[in-house]
């Protein structure tokens, strides 16, 4: 059987989404040893797993370096990789919002400026409204964009909405709701779709409880 290369979003939600593979029966003992090493691998199980910058997982798994990995929505809508979504694993789930300070008041006559890390989801948005806007691209800390009159909105991730809250800003409207999703190289999938739909099944029983 060959390797099964594996893509996990580095961070808290990475660590939830090893433990769904290690309960379907792919574990790697020794990436819970604490050190600072990306690649682990379990010979016997056929899995090798790399720790991966949440936002680089659909390159991996659309380059091939990955046959799998574990995505959030907004990253895929954002960058549309030529992957397949296979699953929904029901965790990581946030929603993209538009946000404003709590006094904006909006001129649908104006063009509406933008803040946002996702330029691609935020035009897509307001093209199905027929508004016009103006994006700012922003790489992060986008909530001070409207604190300093640099946008009159920002389309971001919302989770907990303590970020909004503690920065005086309030949401809008949802854009779309976001969760984490198991995807797969193509060709893997084509020519692998054994080993993976064997994973696949496993970790959708897993997928029941995170609902
Ligand atoms: C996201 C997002 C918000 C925050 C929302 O940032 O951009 O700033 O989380 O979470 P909350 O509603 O629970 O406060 P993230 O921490 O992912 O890092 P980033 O600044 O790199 O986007």
């Amino acid at each position: 059987m060959k390797t099964l290369n594996i893509a996990l979003p580095k961070g808290r939600l990475g660590e939830k989404v090893y433990a769904m593979f290690e309960k379907a029966g792919f574990p790697c003992p020794s990436i819970k040893e604490n050190n600072r090493k990306l690649i682990f691998e379990n010979e016997a199980c056929g899995v090798r797993y790399f720790w991966v910058k949440p936002s680089d997982v659909a390159i991996y798994v659309e380059r091939g370096a990955a046959d799998i990995g574990v995505a959030g929505k907004d990253i895929l809508l954002e960058y549309r990789p030529d992957i397949y979504e296979l699953l929904d694993l029901g965790i990581g789930k946030c929603r993209m919002a538009v946000a404003a300070k709590k006094d904006f008041r909006d001129d649908p006559a104006a063009t509406l400026r933008v803040a946002t890390k996702f330029s691609n989801i935020a035009a897509n948005h307001y093209l199905s409204k027929g508004r016009d806007i103006d994006i700012i691209h922003l790489n992060g800390s986008i909530e001070l964009a409207p604190i300093l009159g640099l946008s009159d909105v920002i389309v971001d991730i919302v989770e907990t909405g303590t970020t909004l809250k503690e920065n005086d800003l309030t949401v809008m409207e949802t854009v779309v709701p976001i969760s984490a999703r198991l995807i797969a190289n193509k060709a893997s999938y084509k020519f692998g779709y054994r080993e993976i739909d064997k994973l696949v099944h496993a970790i959708a029983a897993q997928t029941e409880e995170n609902k």
